[in-house]
């Protein structure tokens, strides 16, 4: 089997990335270390790049349509990562989750209609609702122990309000959870029971720490299926993040026609050319790249946790089942939030996630970005003891 080189250091400033070309903009410094926006410093696949290049040789650029193969490609992957038996028509395009995020929004509610999301929370899953004039419902994760969970009772009293939709993070961003079967039953339950759509966003699915295993909500039963619109991507996975190709699968006939018909409406219902021959390429080759991905990101995601507990006791950090990024809780030190980022950046030359950009919940937080090879996440860690003084 071959292996891939995940400690490699590829320069990325000058590429026009946001990560590093527009720090100035987002930090008000060009001098740090960036472990903030979610897309990784490793290279994209070869296998993805030679697909990209096999397609350069043919030159013209013009309309396409996805090839049976595409869409075989994703219900094979579907089947052997996440055990889920889906039909290729279940499959309809977006350019990129957020804006299918939208799209779903502005499909399957009306003005002045009720969303209901988990902060501390991915914060474009506000500004999709509030943008598209809806009103905003929410049903904070609490910590227990070591670990966010979801309040049920909370939960049922938000939905008894009426929300047409819900929007759920599984895995979820920021906290790294996983959802477990039991859990995400219990969430789809009570939204078939208070009429309420679920759009599960399982963008960070393949990005399981060892050991973790994805389960999609759509998976636990018909009827939950039939009331679950999910949101999946190679994007994350896969370092695909420009392309803007992600799959919206909807098993739901009624729904898909209406979500086709509005993406035709407003978009071109294929999407991009190279996106999809990335994602077909990336779903066919990507099983064993993927295995030491993660492996590499589970290694990155102890180290930091082991650093931290041992040089900065003050910090916190929890349970961590999925997702490169890790949710990080500075409230030990006694800085205000304030003082907190303009530590990170002034003395610490730090990039992270403002945690408040995630929800009230989020303030004295930080999230921070580790798909990067580990001697960049060993830097960090060492700057990071700069915010104590
Ligand atoms: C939960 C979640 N959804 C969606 C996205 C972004 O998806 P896209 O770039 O496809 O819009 C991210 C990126 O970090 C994310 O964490």
């Amino acid at each position: 089997m071959k292996r891939y080189d995940f400690d490699e250091i590829v320069p990325r400033r000058g590429s026009n990335c946001l990560k590093y070309d527009m720090t100035n903009e987002f930090f008000g410094s060009d001098d740090l270390l960036p472990m903030w926006i979610a897309d990784m410093d490793f290279r994209t696949p070869d296998f993805v790049l030679d697909a990209l290049r096999q397609r350069l040789d043919h030159p013209v650029m013009g309309y396409f349509f996805n090839p049976e193969g595409y869409y075989q490609a994703i219900v094979n992957w579907m089947q052997r990562r996440h055990g889920w038996n889906i039909s290729a028509k279940w499959i309809c395009f977006s350019p990129g989750v957020v804006a299918g995020l939208s799209f779903l929004v502005q499909n399957f509610t009306d003005k002045g209609d009720r969303v209901l999301i988990q902060p501390p929370v991915y914060p474009p899953f506000f500004e999709v609702v509030r943008k598209n004039d809806r009103q905003l419902l929410f049903n904070p994760l609490r910590i227990e122990g070591d670990a966010y969970m979801m309040d049920y009772d909370d939960l049922e009293s938000q939905l008894k309000k009426g929300p047409k939709m819900m929007i759920l993070c599984n895995p979820h961003n920021p906290v790294g959870r996983s959802w477990t079967p039991e859990e995400l039953r219990r969430v789809a339950e009570l939204c078939l029971r208070y009429h309420c759509l679920l759009v599960s966003d399982e963008i960070h699915s393949d990005l399981m720490m060892r050991g973790q295993r994805h389960t999609p909500v759509a998976t636990l039963s018909d009827e939950i299926a039939q009331n679950t619109i999910t949101c999946m991507a190679p994007s994350k996975t896969f370092n695909l993040a420009g392309m803007f190709t992600s799959e919206i699968i909807i098993p739901n006939p009624e729904l898909r026609a209406r979500y086709k018909n509005f993406l035709n409406d407003t978009v071109h219902i294929y999407g991009n050319l190279f996106g999809s021959v990335a994602a077909q390429a990336a779903y066919i080759h990507g099983a064993d790249w993927l295995d030491q991905l993660r492996d590499y990101l589970t290694d990155n995601v102890a180290y930091c946790k082991r650093f931290i507990a041992e040089q900065l006791p003050e910090l916190r950090t929890y349970r961590h089942e999925a997702t490169y990024l890790l949710w990080v809780n500075f409230q030990g030190l006694g800085l205000s939030h304030q003082e907190l980022t303009e530590r990170l950046v002034r003395d610490a030359h730090l990039g992270l996630n403002d945690g408040q950009t995630f929800g009230d919940a989020g303030e004295q937080c930080m999230r921070v970005n580790l798909a990067c090879p580990r001697s960049t996440v060993e830097e960090a860690m060492q700057r990071l003891l700069k915010v104590k003084k």
